[in-house]
């Protein structure tokens, strides 16, 4: 488990996320969702959508109505302490990840 959060912390580094002083805290709350969504948004969990691959303006959406009370789920609260950027960069992760199962 530790392993593949370094493993995916040096991901995060080369690709999606640009180094900017909220890079760790991206990373953390990404880590959050990937505990319920799967570490490629492709969840191993019922009852948790798959995330990955949808298109990033998609994704934003639902978690900006997640977080102003468009929509409720108590498993997604934390999105109600998300900011436009935050969103914005945790929607594109997801979308540009592969639907495909490994
Ligand atoms: C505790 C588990 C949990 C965590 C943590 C979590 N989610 Fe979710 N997420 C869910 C569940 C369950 C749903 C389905 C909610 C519903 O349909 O009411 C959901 C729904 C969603 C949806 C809408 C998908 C759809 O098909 O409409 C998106 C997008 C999403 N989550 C992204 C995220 C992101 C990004 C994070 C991190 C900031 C996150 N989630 C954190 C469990 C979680």
């Amino acid at each position: 488990m530790v392993i593949a959060m370094l493993r995916f912390a040096g991901l995060l580094m080369m690709t999606a996320i640009p180094a900017s002083a909220s890079a760790q805290d991206i990373a953390d709350k990404l880590e959050l969702c990937m505990s319920c969504h799967g570490e490629k948004g492709i969840p191993s969990t019922q009852g948790v959508p798959l995330i990955a691959g949808r298109p990033a303006e998609d994704l934003a959406h639902q978690l900006q109505l997640f977080r102003d009370g468009g929509r409720n789920n108590p498993q997604m609260v934390m999105a109600k302490r998300l900011t436009d950027q935050e969103i914005e960069k945790l929607a594109s992760y997801f979308a540009t990840q592969s639907r495909v199962r490994p």
